[in-house]
């Protein structure tokens, strides 16, 4: 079968297609035939060598957590899951495994059922990203009209469904993004927009109760000068230091500091897909086909497009 491996840490340039033989299942695995993976900014960290202290540096390596496809086989110990079905899902350690591959052998705690009015390519998109939204609305607690919301860098996966999500509890959302993403942004719930390219939120004299910075270019120091004395911050992309001293920072301050970690749960995919058959849209702009994956991450890598990018794998 083919795959995408590397067998070094770099930019898109180590990306190669392989082939390998097709992966054997555990009896209480499934096998997935992959028809989309979507690209997220993790892939690409990992396969830059960002992330070796989780990672390790072994090679080859794959790469890919989101996919989408359908059963090929199911292990005799597999209860929920038969040959046929449509699903989509995630691998469920990234940093050692990779979905951009034409079969996976991979757990049915990380597999769901795909909507059937939902494509495989906008199923591929909802795992890593729309789990992390919804693990950013329990980090805010309640959220209501009066909720003055900031998103930093909504105009990709994460933004389209926090956003979204938002809307539904009445949140009252701005969204900074770049000058493409203005009109998905209000589709998506946004109240108000800041062009990121052409005004500088920081100037505005508006303050938040909740500022998520999606775009890693904000930071919690320049955030505290529009937070509301009892604000929060949410951070997606900690340091690890981070991690270890904003609990113990945040007893002695008003405006708090929170890592935002997201490990998808079956009660957040049932919350997105309750949110997803009432109308929550999967903006996927770009499709690459397999033999361009190359190309598909260099794009997603300049950034500048909206919702997700995919790689059509069959
Ligand atoms: N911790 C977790 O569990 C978790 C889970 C999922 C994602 N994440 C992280 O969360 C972040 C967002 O995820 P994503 O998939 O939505 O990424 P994404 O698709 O790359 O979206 C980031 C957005 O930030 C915008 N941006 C870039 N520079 C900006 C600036 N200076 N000011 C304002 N906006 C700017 C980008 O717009 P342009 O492209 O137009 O520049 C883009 O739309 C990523 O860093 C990702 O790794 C963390």
């Amino acid at each position: 079968m083919k795959t995408i491996a590397y067998k070094e840490f770099g930019d898109t340039g180590v990306l190669q297609t392989q082939d390998e033989p097709k992966p054997a299942i555990q009896p209480d695995q499934i096998l997935v035939k992959v028809r989309a993976v979507s690209i997220n900014p993790l892939d690409w960290k990992i396969r830059k060598g960002e992330m070796k202290l989780m990672s390790g540096a072994k090679f080859p390596r794959h790469t890919g957590t989101d996919f989408a496809g359908i059963i090929e086989d199911a292990g005799p110990a597999v209860a929920n899951f038969k040959k046929g079905d449509e699903v989509f899902g995630m691998v469920k350690n990234n940093m050692k495994d990779g979905a951009l591959r034409e079969y996976v052998a991979v757990s049915p705690t990380s597999v769901w059922k795909k909507p059937a009015d939902i494509t495989f390519n906008q199923a591929a998109s909802i795992p890593t990203v729309g789990a992390a939204a919804v693990t950013a609305l329990q980090k805010m607690g309640g959220v209501n009209s009066n909720s003055h919301i900031l998103i930093h860098g909504a105009g990709g996966g994460f933004g389209m469904f926090l956003l979204q999500l938002l809307k539904r509890m009445g949140a009252n959302t701005t969204a900074v993004t770049g000058t493409n993403a203005i009109g998905f942004a209000k589709r998506w719930g946004a109240h108000a927009v800041v062009d990121y390219k052409n005004e500088n939120v920081l100037s505005q004299r508006t303050t938040y109760d909740v500022i998520v910075d999606l775009s890693g270019k904000l930071g919690y120091k320049n955030a505290k000068q529009i937070m509301k004395p009892r604000a929060l911050f949410l951070n997606p992309v900690p340091k690890p230091l981070d991690i270890l001293t904003t609990p113990v920072v945040n007893l002695f301050r008003g405006k708090k500091h929170l890592a935002l970690l997201t490990a998808p749960s079956q009660e957040n995919i049932d919350l997105l897909l309750n949110a997803i058959a009432d109308g929550l849209e999967i903006e996927v702009s770009k499709v690459f086909p397999f033999a361009q994956a190359k190309e598909a991450y260099k794009y997603a890598e300049e950034g500048g497009y909206i919702g997700k990018v995919v790689i059509e794998v069959n």
